[in-house]
């Protein structure tokens, strides 16, 4: 845990929410006697809001099934079609011409998408996978850059039943493999290339080299056409996206399928090992996302315009730039490129262009923004701005602050929303016309959600006191499993408290007024630039290099990525000169660039515990530059200290 709790425990600044009448929960007191009808009839109320927020094609009888918990069920006799229910639906209600996806490519061309429009593409996609053999339970996976066709691709999955996995574009080709195998993939969806920072860069060559060893469930690679360069063809393998949807009829019977059957698995880190797949359920997950939508972004489709700057690489791309928005029938904006290029004002401008109105970022970004100075933002005017959000780490309140009173004009309410990629959408999080705010907490848990902060035997704490962030009851959300591994499942999430909470993995405190504070991970899991890294996962690849014999890997605070990469590294050798150099794209090479270390560190051994341990809380200290607290019994020790500090 960082120096969150210092910095936040004596936060005493509240801003009151705005009044809102129009807004779905405009009180606290709505919030409350919402939130109050779960207590009184918890699996009635969530039956309700699925019955009412959900096309079904078949009905539910039963609500929540506990009987194989931790494996819960949710609607598990209702039936329901994913994309029905984010296209056809609102087609049939007459909103065809409304326009679905704003996308802006990097060379700033537009292209606005319909609903009608898209439900075409995406009936012309599912015929073509079809065509190739993709059917119910098939797993797909996506490795796109942002461009439309990527939440084509998502839907046309979801159309047949197909249980679509993406994998962010920037993650390694071995990674790509690594999450291909492990998901038994039948097809990869990709792209040629995609602009980026003024290039374009290239993912088809990486998957040619993912699947260029194992892989033996892939029958077919679908590239689409974006970046105009040439690629490497495999005959009988490789298909042209554009060609074969071309080739298509523009309607395909959506396939209704069971609420608990997979929708996707996203794979992201744990503490050890290897990522681990999270699967997510069709009904519960769309209830959720939409849900969540209307609740936390206030978001009103006829009027709105959505952008979550996320990559669909990540959950909040999948909830948030597609299945949340398109859900309500809403336009979401997705755009291809680097946020800061050709100029740090690259965002401002689009969100101006586009009439944006609720922005939803990481506060990694807003911190960068800040860098990059209040003139970028001053040169555009950010008048329809309704709503702000942030995701994926503590936001530390000065950020907040600047986000509230320049971005926000100090009209804005800023929702900082708290949840994982298990959590499937929001589940600490204000609620923008009702939730008097402070700079830095997620405020309270969402209506229908029952959180709490407890200690290490799962008993709640004093408010004001740190401890373990649990949620006590299922939600219709949550994660299903871990892709073929049910033993982790049990092991990571429910073993802590024997059944009885979900373990989020993040340490929090209540404060007296009840509000929440999240500080972070307590398990060995680094938040960079918000994402999600595993020590273990970077300590895997650096050993994987001939030079090196042993490393360990902490997180040190950092005023823009919140947290960087420290490593300690013992070589085999003597150090050579560009071996720093070599070992960072070694990791970008195993990982993806966003796993490349900031610092390395030397030594001749690294600290251990008598029984073996690496001493990684010294270790967190040394790369923060802390005083060393720990007791240090022998010289060697302090030497090996030393050296790790630099001074050796
Ligand atoms: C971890 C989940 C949820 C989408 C993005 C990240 C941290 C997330 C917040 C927040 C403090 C946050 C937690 C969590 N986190 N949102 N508002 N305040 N911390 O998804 O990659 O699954 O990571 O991100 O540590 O456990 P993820």
């Amino acid at each position: 845990m960082s120096g969150t709790i210092e910095s936040t425990m004596h936060e005493m600044r509240v801003f009151p929410p705005p009044q809102d009448k129009a807004a779905r929960l405009s009180s606290m007191q709505q919030y409350q006697a919402l939130q109050q009808r779960f207590v009184d009839d918890f699996s009635g109320t969530w039956g309700e809001l699925a019955t009412q927020h959900i096309s079904w094609r078949k009905p539910f009888s039963t609500v929540l099934d506990e009987s194989d918990a931790p494996f819960y069920k949710w609607f598990a006799d209702g039936q329901l079609n994913v994309s029905e229910n984010c296209l056809d639906r609102h087609v049939a209600a007459g909103l065809g011409e409304r326009t679905a996806i704003i996308w802006e490519g990097e060379p700033g061309e537009v292209r606005h998408i319909s609903y009608a429009e898209l439900l075409g593409q995406v009936c012309r996609a599912a015929n073509a996978m079809r065509a190739l053999g993709i059917g119910k339970g098939d797993r797909v996976v996506i490795y796109m850059p942002m461009i439309p066709e990527a939440a084509m691709a998502m839907l046309a999955c979801t159309r047949i039943g197909a249980t679509h996995s993406v994998v962010f574009g920037a993650f390694s080709s071995k990674a790509l493999h690594e999450r291909i195998e492990d998901a038994g993939a039948k097809m990869v969806i990709t792209a040629d290339g995609a602009w980026r920072r003024g290039a374009v860069s290239t993912l088809k060559p990486g998957v040619d080299a993912a699947l260029a060893s194992g892989c033996a469930t892939i029958e077919h690679v679908m590239v689409v056409r974006r970046g105009g360069n040439a690629v490497d063809w495999v005959d009988g393998r490789d298909v042209d996206w554009q060609q074969a949807l071309a080739a298509q009829p523009d309607v395909c019977e959506p396939l209704a399928v069971e609420a608990e059957h997979p929708l996707f698995i996203l794979y992201t880190s744990g503490s050890t090992g290897t990522a681990k797949g999270i699967v997510h359920a069709t009904g519960g997950y769309l209830l959720w996302a939409r849900l969540t939508m209307q609740w936390v972004f206030d978001f009103r489709p006829q009027s709105d315009v959505f952008w979550c700057t996320a990559d669909i690489g990540w959950i909040t791309g999948h909830t948030y730039s597609v299945y949340g928005p398109l859900a309500c029938g809403g336009t979401t904006l997705m755009y291809e490129g680097v946020p800061t290029f050709p100029d740090p004002g690259r965002i401002w401008k689009i969100c101006r262009d586009h009439g944006v109105t609720v922005f939803y970022t990481a506060p990694t970004a807003i911190r960068a923004l800040i860098k990059a100075g209040d003139a970028w933002p001053a040169k555009y005017d950010l008048s329809k701005f309704r709503i702000l959000g942030t995701v994926g780490e503590p936001i530390n309140p000065q950020a907040w602050m600047w986000y509230h009173d320049v971005i926000g004009g100090g009209r804005c309410p800023v929702v900082d929303t708290w949840w994982q990629t298990e959590t499937g959408g929001h589940m600490i999080a204000p609620l923008p016309f009702a939730t008097a705010t402070k700079p830095g907490s997620a405020t309270f848990p969402l209506p229908g959600v029952f959180a709490e902060v407890v200690d290490m035997e799962g008993v709640p704490v004093e408010h004001g006191q740190g401890g373990l962030l649990v949620v006590t009851r299922p939600w219709p959300s949550m994660l299903r499993g871990i892709w073929g591994d049910e033993a982790r499942y049990r092991r990571t999430y429910w073993q802590k408290f024997e059944g009885r909470y979900y373990f989020a993995g993040d340490g929090a405190h209540k404060d007296d007024d009840g509000y929440y504070w999240i500080m972070g991970r307590v398990d060995d899991v680094l938040n960079v630039s918000g994402h999600r890294l595993g020590t273990m996962e970077i300590e895997s690849a650096l050993a994987s290099h001939p030079a090196v014999a042993e490393a360990a890997v902490v997180g040190r605070p950092d005023e823009i990525k919140g947290e960087a990469i420290c490593v300690f590294v013992v070589l085999k050798q003597d150090e050579t000169e560009g071996l720093r150099t070599a070992l960072r794209n070694h990791v970008a090479a195993e990982i993806g660039p966003i796993a490349k270390p900031d610092d390395i560190r030397f030594a001749d051994k690294l600290p251990k515990t008598r029984s073996g341990k690496i001493m990684r809380r010294l270790l967190r200290d040394i790369a923060a530059g802390r005083e060393i607290t720990q007791d240090m019994t022998t010289l060697e020790d302090l030497k090996v200290i030393e050296q790790l500090q630099g001074k050796g």
